[in-house]
């Protein structure tokens, strides 16, 4: 049953809420860990990131003769000019981390099921956009750092079968980064993805409405109905002022990097991707190309999109990790796993890979098969022993698996980009 306390009118600046808001809501959706209000920081970092955009688009100038120098011009010359660069940069960085973290967030309450399976759907082309808003917007300094890094990244591309060398040089409008890249990557950057953003995000927030709001766990008590503003509305606003306030801190005391003019004929050592492909570059440290750059991402893509159309045999309570048990169970597998990551890691750096151990074996079977059998029995004896020792149900199961995964997959960027120096060589931060 829905009961509901009477609204107060709303006023002239409710007005505009209430496009994006019902003018009431759940009383259980106001609780600050059941979102974290992550979803609101995406959108608030993206709407800073077209503000800051549009203001960076006025000194900016796509061409590889003169890209270097308007950005120093905007950083020596104009009033607020650096910090408006750095506000643009650190908002991609914590963009890319935040949207991750309403993922991971939808996934653990159970909001990715029934009618809110094609929203998860749509936050996953959302998360693939802000990649590539970051991918693109990362040439245009046109320095050492941008030039090398999507050189590195765009590589990734060659180890596609068949059609990967063709994309890669259709992306780049060439056979190397050139002064067609610049204008291409440039124009995305400002005008085809911003806008393809907006619409899907626009799109997206319609279906969080038409779903109900949010998925909160079944209650047998009678749900109250609250206005929407203040309840929310304040709460968001809180919220905001706090990342507004991180962002700033950030943006006054670390500059966005800029190195020596964009060379070709110098590479930098260690040559790494932008910092959210470094586990894939990890991986190619540890698996063949074809492993490591096309089936285990296209793999993860896969899953991702497949998980909402798993027939699970229950719903998802709506509490964080289904039930105290699996809690555990996630909390046991993320340790497990970063251990068992990071051994596998170390493992490989100081013993020689079955390259070398059986030369007469094709790579693809001696550094590509064989590895990724060893890690898929790791997991499956994971599995099994999780399975057993919190005797999980099947959507349990499935939940501690994603855990397994992600964590891994954390712990490969945190070494990619930390760990990583000259001739990717493991190493401390501070001697990078
Ligand atoms: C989700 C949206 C966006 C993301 C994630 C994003 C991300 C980035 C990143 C990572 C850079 C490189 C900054 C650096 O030097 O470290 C950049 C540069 C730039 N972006 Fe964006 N951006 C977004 C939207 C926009 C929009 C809407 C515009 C303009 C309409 C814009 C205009 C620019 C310009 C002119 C630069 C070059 C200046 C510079 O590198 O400092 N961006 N962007
Ligand atoms: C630009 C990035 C994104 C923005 C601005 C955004 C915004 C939001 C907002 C405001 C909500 C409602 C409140 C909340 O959960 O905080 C929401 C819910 C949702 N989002 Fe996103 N989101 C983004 C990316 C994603 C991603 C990457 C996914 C997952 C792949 C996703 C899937 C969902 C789903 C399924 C819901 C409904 C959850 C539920 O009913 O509990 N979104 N999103």
């Amino acid at each position: 049953m829905v009961t509901s306390i009477p609204n107060k009118k709303p006023r002239a600046i409710t007005n505009i809420i209430l496009h994006l808001h019902p003018q009431s809501i759940k009383k259980d959706a106001l609780v600050f860990n059941r979102t974290f209000g992550l979803g609101g920081m995406a959108a608030l970092l993206i709407v800073i990131q077209f503000i800051t955009g549009i203001m960076l688009r006025f000194y900016y100038e796509p061409f590889p003769q003169q890209a270097y120098d308007s950005i120093l011009h905007l950083q020596d010359n104009v009033l607020f000019g650096q910090l408006i660069r750095n506000i643009h940069h650190w908002c991609g960085v914590f963009l890319v981390i935040i949207a991750f973290l309403h993922l991971l967030r939808v996934f653990f309450t159970g909001g990715f099921q029934s009618s809110r399976k094609l929203n998860w759907i749509i936050g996953l082309v959302l998360l693939i956009l802000i990649v590539f808003s970051n991918f693109t917007g990362y040439l245009l300094p046109w320095d050492q750092l941008a030039y090398w890094a999507v050189t590195v990244g765009t590589s990734l591309l060659n180890y596609f079968p068949v059609i990967g060398e063709g994309i890669r040089q259709f992306v780049l409008a060439g056979d190397d980064v050139n002064a067609n890249t610049l204008i291409i990557f440039y124009n995305f950057h400002t005008a085809v993805l911003p806008i393809l953003l907006l619409l899907l995000m626009a799109y997206h927030f319609w279906r969080v409405r038409k779903a109900g709001g949010i998925y909160l766990p079944k209650s047998n008590e009678v749900n109250i109905m609250v206005s929407t503003y203040p309840n929310l509305v304040y709460k968001e606003f809180i919220v905001g002022l706090v990342l507004v306030a991180v962002v700033l801190v950030f943006s006054v005391f670390l500059n966005a990097p800029l190195l020596a003019k964009a060379n070709p004929d110098v590479s930098l050592n260690p040559t790494k991707a932008p910092w959210y492909f470094a586990g894939i570059q990890e991986l190619l440290l540890h698996f063949h190309p074809f492993v490591a750059a096309f089936l285990i991402p296209l793999t993860i893509i896969f899953l991702l999109t497949a998980l909402p159309f798993i027939n699970y045999k229950e719903e998802p309570s709506g509490l964080w990790f289904h039930s105290e048990k699996a809690k555990q169970a996630a909390k046991f597998t993320a340790i497990g796993s970063s251990i068992i990551t990071l051994i596998l890691i170390i493992i490989n750096e100081f013993v020689p890979d079955f390259e070398i151990l059986l030369p007469w074996l094709n790579p693809f079977v001696s550094n590509g098969i064989i590895p990724l059998i060893i890690v898929l029995l790791i997991l499956w004896l994971f599995y099994k022993y999780v399975s057993r020792k919190f005797t999980l149900s099947y959507l349990e199961i499935i939940q501690t698996m994603f855990v397994f995964i992600t964590t891994s997959f954390i712990i490969l960027t945190i070494v990619g980009i930390f760990f990583r120096g000259a001739d990717m060589a493991l190493t401390f931060p501070w001697n990078l």
